[in-house]
């Protein structure tokens, strides 16, 4: 039997809260109405789920099939589910995903939605933002849309001479990063500007962590322009922002948003659980 169950805004840009929803217990219709209130707002908020892992493994893969992501130490008796946490006494370092990005787009399919259930919230701090980039493309000039909507990107999750992933990558040590799968040093080249396979819409799809120069342009070339669309991409005005409980689900698509872990909340652990859905190869305006 199918149960009410109501979809609320929270900004107008992207994000909405699912009230009065199990997942655990959600039927086909309701499951069509969760992915239609994901595409219209990129992010949706479940509070109170109390997932077991075999749950939020059996929720994720309602929407499509599990991608495992590389680099990061998975639980060990669950190898698609990854321990996003932070422990009280790792202070004055950053947090895993805490600069704009969207997850693994180094990739040559990155994921399209990313699954965090939370587990252990500070009491106070540990929120995580994230930014549509429908609005941030839709509020370009018509001049650079029609630029951006020519260019590609390189994006690389562990540039060249370096020893880690990319700088703002870098995580607490309780992330558990590893360099386990060869596709991570790759540079793979990605639109710019993508097409939403579900709702057609274009995106902007460059970020701060993994986009590394615009293809065939130098990185002393690349670097102004790509500085501006960073920065207009995560104005105040495109996001949203979630204070979590434990219990609290978010679901997000990574095709359409960026986000952003806060990291303010030293001397408190902070421990989510993250799973995610397997991709398409992003394509941009012109194929
Ligand atoms: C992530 O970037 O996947 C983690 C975000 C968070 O911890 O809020």
């Amino acid at each position: 039997m199918t149960r009410a169950f109501v979809v609320r805004p929270m900004a107008t840009a992207c994000g909405a809260e699912v009230i009065g929803l199990d997942l655990r217990r959600s039927t086909e219709v309701d499951m069509a109405t969760v992915t239609q209130a994901l595409a219209d707002h990129g992010v949706l908020f479940f509070r109170d789920q109390d997932l077991q892992p075999e749950e939020q493994l059996e929720i994720t893969r309602r929407f499509g099939s599990l991608l495992r992501v590389p680099y990061i130490k998975h639980l060990d008796e669950y190898p698609d589910i990854i321990a996003v946490l932070k422990e009280a006494d790792e202070q004055q370092i950053s947090t895993f995903g805490g600069t704009w990005h969207s997850d693994f787009s180094f990739l040559p399919m990155p994921p399209s939605l990313t699954l965090l259930y939370a587990l252990e919230i500070p009491d106070v701090g540990g929120d995580t933002l994230w930014s549509s980039q429908y609005s941030a493309y839709d509020a370009l000039s018509t001049g650079l849309k029609r630029l951006l909507d020519q260019l590609q990107a390189i994006h690389t999750g562990w540039p060249h001479g370096t020893n880690g992933p990319s700088a703002d990558a870098a995580v607490s040590r309780s992330v558990g990063m590893v360099r386990n799968d060869p596709s991570a040093d790759r540079e793979i080249v990605h639109p710019v500007v993508r097409v939403h396979p579900v709702t057609g819409r274009k995106a902007l799809f460059v970020n701060p962590v993994y986009t590394q120069y615009f293809h065939e342009m130098s990185p002393e070339e690349s670097g102004p322009l790509l500085q501006f669309v960073f920065e207009h991409a995560t104005k105040a005005e495109f996001t949203c922002r979630l204070r979590w409980a434990p219990g609290t689900l978010a679901i997000w698509d990574n095709r359409c948003l960026m986000h952003l872990a806060i990291n303010d909340y030293d001397g408190s652990r902070r421990l989510l659980h993250r799973t995610t859905v397997t991709g398409e190869r992003p394509v941009g305006p012109n194929g």
